[in-house]
């Protein structure tokens, strides 16, 4: 099985064969979409519910990533919608990320019962996941470091420069607890960020968000993306 997990701005996949189903977990329920026919194989995971009502701090990624590898997903490729810290990823671009920090201070993890076990993390995005999607398309920007913040709030200027300052590029608020939980269950991961603001002080200096209309054509173009790296 291969999945897709969709953040703010997909929190529906166009164009795919895909059926609604609510499934079970140890920790809890998680809804889930089926793809059929030509799309058999794979599963759509819409992180904050397809109404997006699930806030990114309240998001239960650990049943989220359980019915993944339930399903014994394999692969995994996860959108996210991020501010630009610096200009490596501008408004409007789409990239690749490389490593993670997570300010977020939430708990994610499966070892918490039992035998004490630390998942690495140091290379936890999928290296094969990664050459097909530079194959796609040779214009994604690559080795994005993306910083966790808890959110819902956004940043303040000097947190935001504080960031830049370490060298880290873009920002969201979902990405570090879903790559610890799937570096847990060793389910390959890459992580493609598009960058639909500059974050607090960048750019023109206050947060200003691309347009719907661009949000849409950058739906279409990382939908055919994802096919193409997944072969679907
Ligand atoms: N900050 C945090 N998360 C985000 C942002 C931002 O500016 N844009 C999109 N997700």
């Amino acid at each position: 099985m291969k999945a897709i997990i969709g953040g703010t701005g997909f929190d529906r996949m166009e164009g795919l064969s895909l059926s609604q189903r609510v499934v079970r977990t140890r920790y809890g329920e998680v809804e889930l979409y089926l793809g059929e026919g030509a799309d058999e194989g794979l599963i759509f995971l819409p992180r904050h519910g397809s109404g997006h009502s699930v806030a990114p701090h309240m998001i239960d990624h650990r049943s989220n990533i359980q019915a993944l590898a339930d399903y014994h997903v394999t692969e995994t490729v996860a959108i996210y919608a991020v501010g630009s810290v610096t200009n490596r990823l501008r408004p409007g671009e789409v990239g690749i990320v490389g490593d993670y920090v997570d300010f977020t201070g939430r708990v994610h993890t499966f070892f918490d019962e039992g035998t004490v076990k630390h998942a690495r993390v140091d290379e936890c995005f999928s290296p094969l996941l990664r050459d097909r999607a530079r194959q796609a398309r040779a214009d994604l920007v690559d080795n994005l470091v993306y910083v966790t913040t808890n959110g819902p709030r956004l940043e303040t200027k000097a947190e935001i420069a504080f960031f830049a300052r370490q060298g880290f590029d873009v920002v969201g608020m979902t990405l570090g607890g879903e790559a610890t939980l799937l570096a847990e269950k060793e389910i390959p991961h890459l992580g493609l960020v598009y960058s639909i603001n500059w974050a607090a002080g960048v750019g023109e200096g206050s947060i200003a968000f691309i347009s719907d209309e661009r949000i849409e054509d950058m739906k279409g173009e990382i939908t055919q993306l994802c096919r193409a790296i997944l072969s679907i």
